[in-house]
Formats: C-alpha cells, sequence, structure tokens
C-alpha cells in the first residue's frame, strides 16, 4: 500500500487478482500469477541475468546450468535476459539446449530497437525461434512505437510484447507507451527501498491490464549490504525464510506484481529466492512495517 493507494483499494484490488486467478494467491504448492492480458499463470519468481552470465566461458556456463537447473527444480520458468547482457543470450542458449529445457522456461528478452537484424541474433544466440516476452529495452522517448514488435507477435516471432526502464526520468516515456501500445508486460525498477513505480507506473499498468515484472529486487545487491550481520526481525519470522524472501515478498504482497526476477548466478541463491514463492505473503500492515524498517536501517 502507499500513498497513492488506500487500504481499501488495495484489499479490492487484492481481492480482484485473487477471484479473477485463485492461483494467484499464496495457496497451493508454490504462488503463481495470472498474466492479465492472457490469464495464463506465471511463476511468480524468476531469474535476472544482467551481469551475471557476461562471459561465454565453460566457468560461466556451468554456473548458468546450475541456476537454471535449480529454477526449474523450484516450481520457476521465468528467465529474463537481454541482447545488451553481453554473452547472457549465448550462454543461456547453450546450457537452456543442453538440458532440453526450453519447454518448461518463459523466455523474456530485450532488444535495444525494433530491428530484424538484432531480432536474429537474440534468436539464434538463444536457439530458438519463438520467444515468450519480447522487450523493448531501457524506453526512454515517449514516441518510441511498439508497432514492429506487434508485428512480430502476429507473426508468432513471441506470445507477448513488453518495454522496461529503470531510470526515474524516463517514466514519463514509459507512462506514453503504456497508455498508446498497451504492451502486456513492463518492466520497471521496484524494491522495498525504492517504491517510485508504485505511484505511477503500478497504478496505470492495473489500469492498462500490463503485467508487471519487477527489475532490481535488491537494488543492485544494496539491500544485503544495508542488512549486513543483522538477525530478521522476530515478526518476519511468520512470512519470510531469509532476506531475500523478506524483499522479494515485499515485492509479491503487492497484487499489481506479476513476477518478480532478481539476479543471480548462485544456484543456492536462487533456491532461497524461490521460497518467496511458498507461505504466506505480508499484508498491508505488514507491508508498511516492512518498508519502515528497511527505511530504518
Ligand atoms: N532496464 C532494464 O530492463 C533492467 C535494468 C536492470 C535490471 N534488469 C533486470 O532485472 C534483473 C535484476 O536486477 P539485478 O540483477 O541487476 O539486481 P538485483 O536482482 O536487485 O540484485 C542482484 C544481486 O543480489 C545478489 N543476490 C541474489 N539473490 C541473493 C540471495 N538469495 N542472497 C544474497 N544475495 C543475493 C546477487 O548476487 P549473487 O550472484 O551472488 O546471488 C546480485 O549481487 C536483472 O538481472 C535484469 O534481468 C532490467
Amino acid at each position: 500500500m502507499n500513498a497513492a493507494m488506500t487500504r481499501r483499494e488495495f484489499a479490492a484490488l487484492a481481492g480482484a487478482v485473487v477471484l479473477a486467478s485463485p492461483a494467484s494467491a499464496q495457496t497451493g504448492e508454490f504462488m503463481t500469477r495470472a498474466i492479465p492480458g492472457s490469464g495464463e499463470r506465471l511463476p511468480a519468481v524468476g531469474l535476472g541475468t544482467a551481469y551475471v552470465f557476461d562471459r561465454n566461458d565453460e566457468t560461466t556456463r556451468q554456473k548458468a546450468a546450475a541456476v537454471v537447473q535449480a529454477l526449474v527444480g523450484g516450481g520457476g520458468s521465468l528467465i529474463d535476459t537481454s541482447s545488451a547482457y553481453g554473452d547472457a543470450e549465448a550462454v543461456l542458449g547453450e546450457v537452456i539446449a543442453a538440458a532440453a529445457l526450453r519447454d518448461k522456461l518463459f523466455i523474456a528478452t530485450k532488444l535495444e530497437s525494433p530491428d530484424a537484424a538484432e531480432l536474429k541474433r537474440s534468436q539464434t544466440r538463444l536457439k530458438t525461434e519463438n520467444l515468450d516476452l519480447l522487450q523493448l529495452h531501457n524506453v526512454r522517448d515517449p514516441q518510441q512505437s511498439l508497432a514492429q514488435f506487434r508485428k512480430w507477435k502476429e507473426q508468432g516471432v513471441c506470445r507477448y510484447i513488453g518495454i522496461t526502464s529503470t531510470r526515474h526520468g524516463d517514466f514519463p516515456a514509459v507512462e506514453a507507451i503504456l497508455q498508446r501500445d498497451k504492451p502486456d508486460f513492463v518492466q520497471i525498477d521496484y524494491s522495498v527501498d525504492d517504491r517510485e513505480a508504485e505511484k505511477r507506473i503500478l497504478p496505470l499498468a492495473a489500469e492498462m491490464k500490463c503485467g508487471v515484472l519487477t527489475a532490481l529486487p535488491f537494488g543492485r545487491g544494496r539491500l544485503f549490504r544495508a542488512v549486513h550481520g543483522k538477525e530478521l526481525p522476530d515478526w518476519a519470522k511468520a512470512f519470510a525464510g531469509s532476506w531475500a524472501q523478506f524483499f522479494l515478498k515485499y515485492l509479491l504482497g503487492d497484487p499489481r506484481v506479476t513476477a518478480v526476477i532478481p539476479g543471480t548466478a548462485d544456484p543456492a541463491h536462487m533456491t532461497d529466492n524461490l521460497g518467496a514463492m511458498r507461505g504466506p505473503l505480508p499484508d498491508a500492515d505488514q507491508r508498511r512495517r516492512m518498508a519502515e524498517f528497511v527505511a530504518s536501517l
């Protein structure tokens, strides 16, 4: 809950999401959320791949293979990558093909522009013709159009289209494109200590029936540094088994969030993060307490 949303509105929205998609609540084995535009369910914790798989060498491929196995083994399926993340697409393509895991994964990548050659390069590196989600990376101009992405979607190149941004100065462009092009997903930075997206992007995404992926859920590791050497408070142990789950469950406690995509090169961290898909979520009062706690560090 935030300044722009009263407790009643939050409860109504949470109820609406649960009613529209019973498995989107924290019931069942692990948490899935409905993609607003289609109703398809997505496991609520995925894998981000910025920085972690930049070099296509044996050590990186082994790390990536272990992390992807941990993702799938723990009930996850969403991998977020980009044509601009060094060799990450190529590393993932090799690892996924070697383990024959393509059908178990929801692959989201990003292009810098609606360019056919860049698309072809991503498809080749990822070793798949059919992407699940194709996103326009770091939108910054309100005039940027998703027309070509929509054509590709109609041709079956991808099942969903989206936009991304983690620069608050570019939020006006995000808002303009959300309203005009109505993408299936928006990927935005959102963490318990950086909640700008709650004010403007999350409400608009809900209105546009647009799924939300949260980039930088740990603030690139900033949150772990803030709690270094500190125990989880007792009141948080009812819903979180680790600091990672505390930070991720804050985000998943907002029903407008479709999935979180923490980045990791460590399979044990992947498993820890997937734990945020299990057990209860914090309610609105607990979420307020979590934000106050982090702000006081
Ligand atoms: N504009 C955009 O489109 C955009 C911009 C930024 C990010 N993104 C996406 O968002 C994803 C997430 O962002 P990010 O990876 O930069 O930052 P992040 O997820 O906020 O933080 C990643 C850091 O957290 C650590 N970590 C992960 N799980 C942990 C755990 N359970 N316990 C302790 N430490 C843990 C990682 O280290 P270890 O490797 O040691 O686990 C890494 O140092 C990216 O990977 C990318 O896919 C998109």
